[in-house]
């Protein structure tokens, strides 16, 4: 909801801000402060951009636990997340939000089998701590996916941040423990 806001607010200024510089140059083009404003606008935009591409997650190198499918997994993960928070953030319309946290919650569960398909395979000892992590993560995430369901919108808000926050805590946290486990299985 706010960045709905946050859109229109810099809709409104930028309007404004062009309608003044029209008004500034009937003045003539020598007249400084069209040109200041222009300049003004600029870095507001810029800085808006900017401000819009550091909120999604962007996968690092140090997320990386050595194992080539598990990383695929984890920057697919990265993809939907993102794509469930443009989803709900730019209010897109229910079908695409709703697909977008199904998609998210429907590859987390495919992921975390593979992820634990794999620590078996490799004897990882502490695998039952492990998955009861995701176990939790799943119960969490289907009560969204109700709450959703049952006062729609509204329901998500703080959702996305939660999520970006609970993955990349896991992974440096929880999944980089059976790193040395693996350190040879690509
Ligand atoms: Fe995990």
């Amino acid at each position: 909801m706010k960045k709905k806001f946050g859109t229109i607010a810099l809709a409104l200024i930028i309007g404004l801000t062009v309608v003044a510089i029209g008004l500034g140059f009937l003045f003539g083009p020598a007249n400084p402060i069209p040109w200041v404003l222009m300049g003004g606008l600029a870095l507001v935009v810029f800085f808006y951009n900017r401000r819009e591409v550091e909120s999604q997650l962007v996968w690092k190198d140090e997320y990386s636990v050595g194992v080539e499918k598990v990383d695929d997994d984890h920057k697919q993960l990265i993809t939907l997340l993102n794509r469930f928070q443009t989803a709900y953030e730019y209010h897109t319309g229910e079908e695409f939000e709703r697909t977008a946290l199904n998609e998210l919650i429907n590859y987390t569960r495919y992921h975390f089998d593979r992820e634990e398909e794999l620590m078996k395979e490799h004897e990882y000892p502490d695998i039952e701590a492990h998955k009861a992590q995701h176990a939790a993560m799943i119960a969490e995430v289907e009560q969204f996916q109700k709450d959703y369901q049952a006062r729609g919108h509204e329901a998500l808000e703080g959702v996305a941040t939660y999520l970006n926050e609970w993955l990349i805590n896991h992974i440096n946290g929880t999944d980089k423990l059976y790193v040395p486990y693996m350190a040879d299985k690509r």
